[in-house]
Order: C-alpha cells, then sequence, then structure tokens
C-alpha cells in the first residue's frame, strides 16, 4: 500500500520550497521594526547554558530576530564563512542537531562533528575539562548534548569559546523552548507586545513531568517570563510531586500560576495551548511519562487551541491531529532552524 503510494508520487515533479513559503509574519514579530541590538548585547561570545540567562525582553528580540530571517527569501551573505562549528551530539537527535548544523551551513561557516563520545579521549578517561581545552583550538563555538547534565558545566570551566546546550540530561533544552516561545508569539503575536487584556490571556496545559524533562522544564522558566499574558498553566500529571526541589516555588514566585491535576480531559476543553511529551532520555535510554495521556482528533480541544510537542512523538500524539488546524508543532519545528540561526548570529555577532 505504502510502496504503492510512493511509486505513484516518484512521478510527480518536486518542487524546491522558498524559504518563506506561506508564511504570514505578524508585524509585531518583525525584527525591522522593533529592532533593538543593545537587548542582545550581552547574548553576545557568551555560553547559553539555562533558560535562566535570558529575559523578556531577550527572548522576544531573539524572536523577532528569528522573523527577519524565517521571511528572508534567503541569507545573501555568508558572514560565518571560516568559522568552526564543533557539533557534539552524544545523545540521539533529528531536530536540534540537524537544525543548528543546517543553520551554520546556511550562514557559511564549515562543522566537525562528533555523534560518539567513546571515539573520544572520553573513552579513555579523558576529562571533558581537557576535552573542552583542545576544542579551544579546533573551533569557534561548540554545540552540546548529553546526557550527562553536568558534562556543559564542567566544560565551561575550560572553554575560551562560547558553548550552546542543547540539551543536557533531564536539566534543560533552552534553545527549544526559544523555539517554543516563537511558536506562541507567531500564533498569538500579543503575547510579545506585554500588553494582553484580560480576556484574551491565555490558559497553557502542560502534559509532561517539569523535574524529568529537560523540554518542560526550559520552557516554564520561559512562560514565568511571559506569566502577565498567561492566566493559568495546568499541568496535566499523575505523579504526587512532578517538581524538583525548589521547582514550583521559583515559578511561582517569577508570577507562574501553576496547578497539577490528573485529568486530561478536564483540562483540554479550557485550554488555549496544549504541550505534550512523553519521554525524558536518562543516560542510554528513555523514561516514558504518562503513557495514559493521548491526544487525538477526538479529544475534547478547545476551538482554535494549539498543539506544541517538541518531538520525536510517539503514541500520545495521533498522526490524525496533523491535518488540523490544532498542529501547530510541525511550524514549531520549522521555526527552530530560525530561532537558532537568530542565537548562533548574536552569539558569533555579527
Ligand atoms: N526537540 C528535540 O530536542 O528533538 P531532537 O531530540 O530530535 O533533537
Amino acid at each position: 500500500m505504502v510502496k504503492q503510494k510512493v511509486l505513484s508520487k516518484l512521478k510527480e515533479r518536486i518542487e524546491p520550497e522558498s524559504w518563506a513559503e506561506g508564511i504570514e509574519m505578524p508585524l509585531e514579530l518583525m525584527g525591522a521594526t522593533h529592532e533593538d541590538p543593545a537587548v542582545l548585547a550581552d547574548i553576545a561570545y557568551r555560553s547559553i547554558i539555562t533558560a535562566r540567562q535570558f529575559d523578556r525582553d531577550k527572548v522576544a528580540q531573539l524572536c523577532r530576530l528569528a522573523a527577519k530571517y524565517e521571511t528572508a527569501q534567503q541569507t545573501s551573505q555568508f558572514p560565518l564563512t571560516g568559522k568552526i562549528l564543533i557539533s557534539a551530539f552524544y545523545e540521539p537527535s533529528t531536530r536540534t542537531r540537524l537544525s543548528f548544523e543546517s543553520v551554520w551551513h546556511r550562514l557559511g561557516g564549515d562543522i566537525i562533528s562528533i555523534t560518539d563520545p567513546s571515539t573520544t579521549g572520553i573513552a579513555k578517561g579523558e576529562s571533558y575539562k581537557d576535552v573542552a581545552e583542545m576544542m579551544n583550538h579546533y573551533g569557534d563555538i561548540v554545540v552540546l548534548r548529553d546526557s550527562n547534565e553536568n558534562a556543559i558545566f564542567e566544560m565551561v570551566e575550560s572553554l575560551r569559546i562560547p558553548i550552546v546546550n542543547a540539551g543536557n540530561g533531564t536539566d534543560e533544552h533552552p534553545t527549544q523552548a526559544l523555539a517554543d516561545m516563537y511558536a506562541l508569539f507567531k500564533w498569538r503575536p500579543e503575547l510579545i507586545t506585554g500588553d494582553v487584556p484580560e480576556d484574551k490571556k491565555i490558559t497553557v496545559c502542560v502534559i509532561g513531568v517539569p523535574g524529568r524533562m529537560r523540554t518542560v522544564r526550559s520552557l516554564l522558566y520561559f512562560l514565568a517570563m511571559f506569566s502577565d499574558a498567561i492566566n493559568e498553566v495546568i499541568l496535566v500529571c499523575n505523579m504526587k510531586n512532578p517538581f524538583s526541589d525548589g521547582q514550583q516555588k521559583e515559578l511561582e514566585q517569577a508570577g507562574l500560576k501553576m496547578r497539577v491535576q490528573p485529568f486530561l480531559d478536564d483540562a483540554l476543553p479550557s485550554s488555549d495551548v496544549v504541550y505534550i511529551n512523553a519521554i525524558a532520555w536518562v543516560g542510554d535510554s528513555y523514561e516514558a511519562h504518562g503513557t495514559e495521556y493521548t491526544l487525538n482528533a477526538s479529544s475534547p480541544l478547545k476551538e482554535g487551541s494549539i498543539i506544541l510537542h517538541p518531538l520525536a512523538r510517539g503514541d500520545e500524539l495521533s498522526t490524525d491531529l496533523d491535518d488540523t488546524d490544532h498542529n501547530w508543532y510541525f511550524a514549531q519545528a520549522r521555526g527552530a532552524v530560525y530561532v537558532r540561526m537568530a542565537l548562533l548570529s548574536t552569539i558569533m555577532r555579527f
């Protein structure tokens, strides 16, 4: 069946997709009208490890810069010519690795990569600190994904080039959360302006475990920065304590209203945004969480609500939602390219 479908598709010509195809970028997101380089000045030549390093102005400004890149037909300049990205992904990745590498290539840079730490001195007992010392001489920036959440902290000690956290164990995934915010701003541009009337504030349903999932942890930090636009976050989870030490208090002190509730179908009808994730990568494998929670086209979703998912997906997100207006998860993944382009170009100062 699939084979037949594919064989008939081979007869069709593949039209190259324009970067900007189908994009109607809200004006509030256009970097050209809101650009304030000073906001991003202190990201230049800095390492990015946690969402906590940002504030709402920086998140907003990076998203405006991303919008500028997304609406451009092509980059006409190659400012990274001669610059080398060290791409170190010691854990599986489809989106994060490919989007970072794609961005670097599109901006004219070169890449050297490690996909398996056992092919490096780490297999011989070399410390992260020493590996980082060597990287200073081989590249201009490092992007690291490692299931060892402390690796990035150890490397920063001896790095004299920036490093970007592409997911460190169960700790954080700040660039994924930037992509989540970019999707939210494209959907509701008024969220970025800080001028959201009471009746336009949004309810966000998060199906996941903030204490175990790096994507959820980083996203909640960013949502807290925009808490004036949020009625509440409904955390759908059946764990007794889904938070890590001090996490809930920190988010609430930052202004985020949260409640935990175990029944998904009670949360969906009032939720404007439904964010779902079902796995946490731990060591060499993954933990599944909330396998009883699934979204499909028959779920009691609010009209006009959107679904976000960091992907990769499993059974928790049915493919029958792909062709509905609730599907913002593919746009979210696409936008991650431009958010990472905005971030890398800001770090590399051009
Ligand atoms: N969202 C995300 O981190 O996806 P990958 O694991 O494919 O990079």
